[in-house]
């Protein structure tokens, strides 16, 4: 079974991680391999000695999407949640992945973001106490032709990962047995 590379963008806190980690309790629930590579993990780990400069978020997106892809080449659906906010990046990231790339895009009003503020950066970037905060003082690209766009104000992270999974059924990225099973 081929796999692939489900890649979720938008502002943080538009709720990437939330619709991916519902999608990914989806896919294993009916056998699929699949792997969620959370931007703030990785920001721990692998791209640990990166910044929120243009180049640090460029370098950022081309490690995850190196090894996103591998996961993807081995069977995996590898969903991919980080902002991704330049338009470079996205494009990088479709040209690295190739057909196997789907691009999710959360959308979410910077204003519900900022209402929500989940771990309460959006308040310090406000204060100019984060440098190049996306949608406060750094920019997002809003995608221009992504696969699927879900919107998270209006739709349960269920509703979403089910829209998402349709999605992937739809286009024949998920092994027969899945079909009619979830
Ligand atoms: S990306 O721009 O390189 O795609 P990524 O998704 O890895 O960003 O990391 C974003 C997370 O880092 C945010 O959810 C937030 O928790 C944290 N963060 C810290 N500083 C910033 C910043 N200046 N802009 C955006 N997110 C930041």
């Amino acid at each position: 079974m081929d796999g692939c590379v489900v890649w979720f963008t938008g502002l943080s806190g538009s709720g990437k991680t939330t619709t991916a980690s519902e999608l990914l309790g989806l896919l294993r629930g009916a056998g699929v391999r699949a792997e969620l590579l959370d931007g703030d993990e990785l920001r721990k780990t692998i791209c640990k000695d990166l910044g929120f400069s243009r180049e640090g978020r460029l370098e950022n997106i081309r490690r995850v999407a190196f090894v996103a892809e591998l996961l993807a080449r081995n069977g995996v659906v590898a969903l991919v949640s980080a902002i991704t906010p330049y338009r470079e990046m996205r494009e990088h990231a479709r040209s690295a992945i190739g057909r196997r790339y789907i691009e999710v895009y959360v959308e979410c009003p910077l204003e519900e973001c900022e209402r929500r503020d989940a771990k309460g950066l959006y308040a310090r970037a406000r204060k100019n106490e984060i440098e190049r905060f996306t949608g406060i003082s750094d920019p997002y690209d809003v995608p221009e032709s992504p696969d699927v766009v879900i919107r998270t104000q209006d739709f349960s992270a269920a509703d979403n990962a089910r829209t998402v999974l349709d999605f992937l059924r739809a286009r024949g990225w998920l092994p027969a047995h899945v079909e009619g099973c979830v």
